[in-house]
């Protein structure tokens, strides 16, 4: 078991439990006389909810929603409000977000907001939401097509992360999730970056001591930055390596190219901008590039029609003043916030990773 412990305001705010089993659950986050409402989604509920269940030890509620993106929406706020208030959960109970990052964000907001503020848990199940989404209090969802436009800073009690729940997780669900931790590591852990390169095999072969040291490598990482900069004025930035084109790619692909796919390919367009600027040499940004491939990511991709990716580019919410922030690497293990990056270094990093351009 590994535990690490994630400060607010320079005080302990919560623990992020990494383990193989449910057997280190601290029942006792949970007071005696607080009703649970677990959280989740269909595909989790059918694989994931009894062994949760189980180690509550009590009556829970349970309300499962439709799984994926497109049900992160205040529809399902709505509804989950809804099914809170008609079993009257007070603001002294407790809810669990048990599923992928869309069950944790959706959760995370219903606790921000559900009588003025409610606990909550975070039992990851996917690898995204074990490497990156269940901790640094970002909760939220999209609103009309913008992602994750509407939302709120929000601390869970208790991340309790069981790799066991991994199982069940489709392959690509796994390599959707593994590219967080790689950006990660190439932000911030250039030792961290080597380890993932050296366990490549035992990582794909889901080894569950090779997990855990893969998750908390990953949240070691976004734990410092987190505390460093909780609400992301400056520091937390550079969690969005990769995110500022592969946000773009997602939505011109209509979704139809999983979250960190997109960020493998983001972070592709950032190395090679990194590369032109001098930060890193044409050896590093082949070797990250050519990183992605074992993990079944892409570092190609068909078709872009790069005007249009600009354009939706131009309208993301970190884009709305006008300034080009754009992540970049000084080194690996080192990401800086680049204001300087023209239009025309992103069109090139774009063309590099359109497939006609490419091969
Ligand atoms: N809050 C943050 O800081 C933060 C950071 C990164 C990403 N996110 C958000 O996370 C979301 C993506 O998360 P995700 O990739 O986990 O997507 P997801 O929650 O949609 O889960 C992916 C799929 O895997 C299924 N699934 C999850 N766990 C499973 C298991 N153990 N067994 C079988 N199936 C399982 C889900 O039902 C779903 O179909 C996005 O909405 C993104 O914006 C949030």
């Amino acid at each position: 078991m590994e535990k690490l412990t994630v400060n607010y305001e320079g005080k302990p705010c919560y623990d992020v439990i990494i383990d193989k089993s449910f057997d280190n659950f601290p029942s006792d986050i949970i007071k005696d006389s607080a009703r649970v409402c677990i959280i989740t989604d269909d595909n989790v509920a059918t694989v994931c909810l009894d062994s949760l269940k189980d180690v509550l030890g009590k009556d829970v509620l349970v309300y499962s929603i439709a799984p994926g993106e497109k049900n992160k929406n205040l529809d399902t706020v709505r509804d989950i409000y809804a099914f809170l208030v008609k079993n009257d959960l007070a603001r002294s109970d407790v809810l669990v977000a048990l599923g992928g990052g869309v069950v944790g964000d959706i959760t995370g907001f219903v606790a921000a907001t559900y009588k003025r503020g409610i606990s909550f848990i975070q039992v990851p199940t996917s690898l995204l939401a074990m490497v990156d989404s269940s901790i640094g209090g970002k909760t939220g969802v999209d609103f009309d097509e913008y992602k994750n436009m509407v939302g709120a800073f929000y601390m869970p009690e208790l991340v309790y992360i069981n790799v066991e729940m991994l199982r069940s997780l489709p392959e690509r669900e796994f390599y959707n999730g593994f590219a967080e931790a790689m950006k990660s590591a190439l932000i911030r852990d250039s030792i961290y970056y080597s380890w993932l390169i050296d366990n490549m095999y035992e990582i794909s072969d889901k080894e569950p001591e090779t997990l855990i040291r893969l998750i908390k490598g990953s949240l070691s990482v976004k734990k410092d930055v987190v505390e460093k900069d909780p609400k992301e004025e400056s520091l937390r930035m550079i969690l969005n390596f990769g995110h500022t084109v592969g946000h773009a790619i997602e939505k011109y692909k209509g979704f139809e190219l999983k979250h960190g796919e997109c960020v493998a390919l983001g972070c592709v367009c950032a190395a090679f901008i990194s590369w032109k600027k001098d930060y890193l040499t044409m050896e590093e940004y082949y070797e990250i590039r050519d990183m992605f491939v074992p993990f079944n990511l892409p570092i190609s991709t068909e078709m872009l029609d790069i005007d249009k990716v600009l354009d939706i580019m131009k309208k993301d919410k970190k884009f709305i003043d006008g300034r080009r922030r754009f992540i970049l690497l000084k080194k690996i293990g080192k990401a800086v916030i680049d204001p300087d990056v023209t239009e025309q270094e992103i069109r090139a990093s774009l063309e590099e990773i359109n497939f006609d351009e490419a091969w």
